[in-house]
């Protein structure tokens, strides 16, 4: 009998069938919101899943589904996914690293020259007719081209974003966990900061790192007044990275000149002081979202479903625990 698997949320065609030819399928072409006990009990018979960032896989659900073995997430971050309680129920838990990295980049300048020159509010203008014509004053913004620009996660992300930005002549600083190879630091012409000081300097600060505990609220009202007014944020990263709160009233103050956000902390809801705002670009957590990109997530996922159900190590394995403690 083929492994049964479920498919969270509506999917693409060519990605169910390719699962249908190794697994008995339940999908949600209806594309239905799932409750917590609803998923519970769609996956307690079923041997894995495709998850997406929305579906929360913790200890409750893991105990819930005893056939379970492999969780596979249709995103690069995966901080919706309990990842050591996965290991303690030994079911593996795999994300889509790279297949996404050059369209976010995209996104993440998208942002920056959305936020820095007043897409927004500009077309929230024109379409509310209230245009007269070309004037000498409108929409001043500020320049992408030429300015500082500070990345927050030199990982895979961030150096594409990088990339990008040499191209419009940016100065760039970057602060990580670890100072990445000087060969790419060489390539990038990025200097390694402190976090301060990378605050203080920057005219574009972007976030790019992965969501964790210590991470939570790395941008919170203490850091914004490091800030230079003139300056822009733009969240790539994951809600909770930044204080929304903090954000809002620093932006209400004219204490930061924009900032663009892809991500919020209690998504799908947005903090109401932001969304009041003219000086900041909201965006439904979409900068993976080309149909390309998103396929190539969803096959990887699946990729890494088929794997781990057919006894092989899945490509993007986060907890290879699991996998040794299966070879023994
Ligand atoms: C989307 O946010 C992802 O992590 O891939």
């Amino acid at each position: 009998m083929k492994p049964r698997v479920l498919v969270t949320r509506a999917n693409f065609p060519e990605v169910l069938e390719f699962l249908r030819a190794h697994f008995e399928v339940e999908d949600n072409q209806a594309d239905e919101a799932l409750t917590p006990e609803v998923l519970r009990e769609r996956l307690s018979d079923k041997d894995g899943v495709l998850t997406l960032p929305i579906d929360r896989v913790d200890t409750e659900l893991l105990q819930a589904c005893p056939r379970l073995k492999a969780v596979c997430n249709i995103a690069v971050g995966y901080n919706n996914i309990d990842v050591a309680a996965c290991t303690a129920h030994g079911v593996m838990a795999t994300n889509t690293p790279d297949v996404l990295t050059e369209t976010t980049a995209d996104f993440g300048m998208a942002l920056m020259l959305a936020a820095a020159r007043r897409m927004g509010e500009a077309e929230r203008h024109l379409r509310a007719g209230l245009w007269q014509g070309w004037a000498i004053d409108q929409f001043l913004g500020m320049d992408v081209n030429g300015a500082s620009l500070g990345i927050i996660g030199m990982g895979r992300i961030g150096q594409a974003l990088a990339r990008r930005a040499r191209g419009f002549g940016m100065r760039i600083r970057y602060h990580n966990r670890r100072r990445v190879a000087e060969a790419i630091e060489k390539e990038l012409q990025a200097e390694y900061a402190d976090l301060d000081t990378l605050l203080a300097e920057s005219d574009f600060v972007v976030l790019t790192l992965p969501y964790s505990p210590e991470a939570h609220h790395l941008i919170g009202a203490e850091q914004l007044a490091r800030m230079k007014p003139t300056a822009v944020l733009v969240n790539l990263a994951r809600g909770g990275v930044v204080d929304d709160a903090a954000l809002a009233q620093a932006l209400k103050a004219g204490k930061l000149y924009a900032a663009g956000l892809d991500v919020y902390e209690g998504e799908p809801v947005v903090h109401p002081g932001l969304l009041e705002l003219e000086n900041v670009v909201l965006m439904p957590h979409i900068a993976s979202a080309t149909r390309a990109t998103r396929v190539r997530m969803s096959m990887t996922a699946a990729r890494n479903l088929v794997a781990a159900l057919g006894g092989e190590k899945p490509p993007h394995l986060l907890n290879p625990e699991v996998w040794d403690k299966r070879r023994t």
